[in-house]
């Protein structure tokens, strides 16, 4: 088998003559490309043929994943061992979403037993709110609850209740995230509380935001239901005996373990929000298609392994073409959210300058990732995808059929994401354009101006990802298939896709500066921080 080193130098080289390729070219050379490069996945279908890899690169690119490790890592997660080394860790989300009775081990430690009692008492507590059997402290039935958390235990959630809120119109979920006081101020106006649960989620259960955010809401039930409203607090934490202190009693407190990263516990306890406002049938069904996409991930062979050949595509992208940001583009409006979920997925996970070892990377890691709905954004940043001076490959994401609203308009919203994909990959050459402008009757000089701004320079990447309804289970398989990219794409860098240590120096800095402008000791800063300390300070 080909050495690590020789099998990047091979693609990073053979990528070269990418650059200038026609990718619409690609088709007619290679009669077997759709074969290759379109996959079925659960759920999902995965359309890769508009990147710009030939088949030839394709085939490095397995080579690079095969010299990479990425079959042994792929094992190594699903088997519960320390692929966060740093934190000495296991990253077994797998498990959070594997039917019941399994028996997966983090560390060698059986977590699967633990795991389904949890689900058991998220199902149990949701049927008894759902069904007006558990009631709040005034014996009315709750119709609306609050999920306070940030990061992690917020971008998951907010994505899960986004997309599938039509299941559910019986109870509202709402959510705040900011420590900026128009957030959970917003948030729980209007709302009634004794009609209101409110669930703060923490990992460790000291983030600044949610602890200010969780007063601030226990001030608002304390203050219309007296110490009874405490009664409609839940916590879920991997640190329960910090909710402990913070107040939660300890019969509302839902547990995860600490081998579940932030960014990827909507599985666990963390969405429990959604289980309570969508149904616990709801959530399993999203869990079962996470759990399927594990499966595929698990046992099919690279060249047919979407999140595998997802992730190849994007180091083709990033490291073989040297393109620093990636868009990602829902054509589905209820996952506008999908971009914001992907940036901490991806930037926070893959976002590192180091490797595994502690040695400078070799190569650039994640890139930058931004996005919101089509049609939408073809109205915001699509001129610069088109014709800009830069290439950002772009990852389109398509539901086939609507799920609510007028069918017709969903044909438009799907001719859209199509032809965007063609239009970006296809172009429209200047010399079609010129004679465009000729028949319509234009100066030679005028055409001469106005050619050349009027082209399309084609050559632009996207990847298409179809799903037939955006069921439940279809958005547990997307969201797992993107996770799985990012820890391929990890593995291939050598670095730790589970920690994130470049979050802490601001929340150090913060808390000093926090403490200076509450009246402390002004503290040691660079001339500019320290102006800006003293301004607000004088305010
Ligand atoms: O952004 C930093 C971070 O640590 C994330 O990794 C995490 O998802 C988020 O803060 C929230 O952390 P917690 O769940 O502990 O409140």
């Amino acid at each position: 088998m080909t050495d690590l080193a020789t099998a990047w130098t091979k693609l990073e080289t053979a990528a070269q003559d990418a650059r200038d390729r026609c990718i619409e070219g690609l088709f007619a050379a290679e009669p077997a490309r759709l074969d290759e490069l379109v996959v079925e996945a659960p759920e999902l279908l995965v359309d890769l043929s508009k990147q710009p890899w030939s088949l030839a690169d394709l085939t490095l690119a397995l080579d690079l994943a095969r010299a990479g490790g990425v079959e042994a890592a792929r094992e190594r997660q699903l088997a519960g061992e320390a692929v966060n080394p740093a934190e000495d860790r296991a990253a077994l989300h797998a498990a959070l979403r594997a039917p019941f009775g399994s028996d997966y081990r983090a560390k060698g430690e059986p977590v699967s037993a633990e795991v389904d009692a949890t689900r058991r008492a998220i199902a149990e507590l949701a049927q008894a709110v759902r069904s007006g059997v558990r009631r709040g402290a005034t014996g009315l039935s709750f119709s609306a609850i609050v999920h306070i958390g940030i990061g992690g235990s917020d971008f998951g959630p907010r994505l899960v209740w986004e997309a599938l809120r039509p299941l559910s119109p019986q109870i509202e979920l709402r959510f705040a995230a900011n420590v900026d006081p128009a957030d959970i101020a917003f948030t729980l106006d209007g709302l009634d509380p004794a009609r209101t649960l409110v669930v703060v989620v923490s990992k460790t259960f000291t983030t600044q935001e949610t602890i200010a955010n969780a007063e601030v809401a226990r001030g608002w039930l304390r203050a219309a239901l007296g110490p009874a409203g405490d009664s409609h607090l839940l916590a879920v934490s991997a640190a329960p005996e910090v909710a402990k202190a913070f107040g939660v009693p300890a019969d509302q407190i839902f547990g995860f373990r600490d081998w579940v990263g932030g960014r990827y516990s909507v599985w666990s306890a963390v969405g429990l929000s959604c289980a309570l406002a969508l149904g616990a049938d709801v959530f399993e069904e999203f869990l079962a298609g996470a759990h399927d996409m594990d499966r595929h991930f698990r046992d099919t062979p690279l060249e047919r392994n979407a999140p595998v050949l997802l992730a190849l595509a994007h180091i083709f992208n990033r490291n073989g073409l040297g393109r620093p940001m990636r868009a990602v583009v829902p054509y589905a409006q209820r996952l506008h959210l999908l971009p914001n979920f992907l940036q901490q997925q991806e930037m926070e996970s893959n976002g590192k300058r180091a490797d595994i070892h502690g040695r400078p990377v070799a190569r650039s890691t994640a890139a930058a990732v931004f996005g919101d709905a089509g049609t939408n954004v073809q109205h915001a940043f699509f001129q610069l995808m088109h014709q800009g001076t830069d290439i950002i490959p772009l990852d389109i994401i398509a539901v086939a059929e609507a799920s609510e609203g007028d069918p017709a308009n969903q044909a438009k919203l799907l001719a859209n994401a199509i032809a965007q994909a063609e239009a970006l990959m296809v172009g429209k050459p200047e010399a079609v354009v010129r004679e465009e402008l000729k028949t319509q009757g234009m100066a030679p000089a005028d055409i001469d101006v106005l050619a050349p701004q009027k082209t399309f320079p084609g050559n632009r990447p996207s990847s298409f990802i179809l799903m037939h309804r955006l069921t439940p289970a279809a958005l547990g398989a997307l969201i797992a298939l993107y996770e799985h990219k990012t820890f391929v794409e990890g593995v291939l860098w050598g670095i730790n896709s589970f920690d994130q240590w470049g979050v802490e120096l601001g929340k150090t800095l913060a808390s000093r500066i926090l403490d200076e402008l509450e009246g402390g000791q002004p503290g040691a800063h660079d001339p500019s921080t320290a102006a800006l300390v003293a301004l607000l300070k004088r305010r």
